[in-house]
């Protein structure tokens, strides 16, 4: 290994305080230069405060003495725009023109799904007024940050996650907001939260198509949106409200997900699909887009997220909508 890798590897394991991902994975490093047996290493200081940064330098310190090649660190601190350091590859924004059909239960079980399979996934919960994720996560954690940038909480399962929820002083308090100050709310969740190096980023998009769905579609660059609905009356019109809207936005349609499609009645092991039949094909056909997956109504994971224990729930839902998404990311991409 050369000592540039040795070094690399050293600061893989030195945390950043407060968010517990390593400098790496937060993509704080930026310059490693080795003169004879001599290190300098940069690292931005974005979001993280006088105190932290005193401890990282001991910690880095400590951490790189143990390479026998090196006899002499030197660290310091740069500033750097969040923007800088951030790198997310996928940015997937969950929505639907209906409330309460499964979006945040959706955005919640697709980031478990990614993060199972090795990836480094984040949740911004751009639902303002009616934030859930962090429940479902069972978090309550205020997040960190300092100079300029805001640290994410993270999940017991290392699932990057900010809310509006986790700034506010109880978590029951309300946010009493007009559109433009919510939309801002979400932009600084964009241009202000340190979220580091991820594969995966997913939105928790409020219902319908006001102004926080728009000013996401304006200011992120997403890889595209999935629309959530269940098969009901107006279906139609609630599925193709979400689908006309990112199509005038250039926004790519992933796919369409069926929630609350069926349910097994334990007794018989008959399907029954309690709010009408799976509109799945048709709607899937009318939006020119694909139906990543039917998910049933299902007590176990609902007494899950009311328990804030979502990053438990198993089912091969997870494995079939994660393997059609993907198959649909990397086609066209
Ligand atoms: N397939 C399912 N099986 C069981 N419970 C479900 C299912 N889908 C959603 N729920 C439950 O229904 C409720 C509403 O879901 P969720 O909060 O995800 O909807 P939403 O579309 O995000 O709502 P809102 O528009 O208010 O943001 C939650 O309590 C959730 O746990
Ligand atoms: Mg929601």
């Amino acid at each position: 290994m050369s000592i540039e890798e040795q070094v690399e590897e050293a600061l893989e394991h030195v945390l950043v305080p407060g968010v517990r991902r390593s400098l790496l994975q937060m993509n704080m490093v930026r310059e490693i230069k080795i003169e004879d047996n001599k290190v300098n290493i940069s690292l931005s200081s974005t979001a993280i405060s006088a105190q932290s940064q005193d401890w990282l330098k001991t910690k880095v310190n400590e951490t790189i003495k143990d390479i026998p090649e090196i006899n002499e660190v030197n660290l310091n601190f740069i500033e750097s725009k969040v923007s800088e350091v951030n790198q997310i590859k996928n940015i997937i924004a969950v929505m639907s023109g209906k409330g309460g059909v499964g979006k945040s239960l959706m955005a919640g079980l697709l980031a478990v799904s990614f993060a199972l399979e090795g990836n480094a996934v984040g949740i911004l919960d751009a639902d303002i007024t009616g934030p859930s994720i962090p429940k479902m996560f069972g978090i309550s954690e205020h997040p960190g940050g300092d100079n300029g940038g805001i640290l994410p909480v993270l999940s017991k399962t290392g699932i990057e996650i900010m809310s509006m929820n986790l700034l506010l002083p109880n978590e029951n308090d309300a946010v009493i907001w007009r559109g433009p100050l919510m939309a801002k709310a979400v932009t600084q969740f964009w241009e202000e939260v340190l979220w580091g190096k991820l594969d995966y980023l997913i939105i928790d998009v409020p219902p319908g198509t006001g102004d926080i769905p728009l000013t996401l579609m304006q200011t992120i660059p997403l890889s595209g949106v999935i629309d959530v609905y269940t098969p009901q009356d107006l279906t139609e019109m609630i599925v193709m409200k979400a689908i006309k809207m990112a199509n005038k936005m250039n926004i790519r349609v992933l796919g369409l997900i069926e929630n609350m499609s069926y349910l097994m009645v334990p007794e018989t092991g008959h399907k029954m699909e309690v709010f009408g039949k799976s509109k799945g094909k048709e709607m899937a056909a009318k939006a020119e887009t694909s139906l990543l997956g039917k998910l049933p109504i299902d007590p176990e994971l609902a007494k899950l997220c009311d328990q804030g224990k979502i990053e438990q729930y198993r089912s091969d839902f997870l494995s079939s909508v994660l393997g059609n998404l993907l198959a649909v990311l990397d086609n066209k991409k």
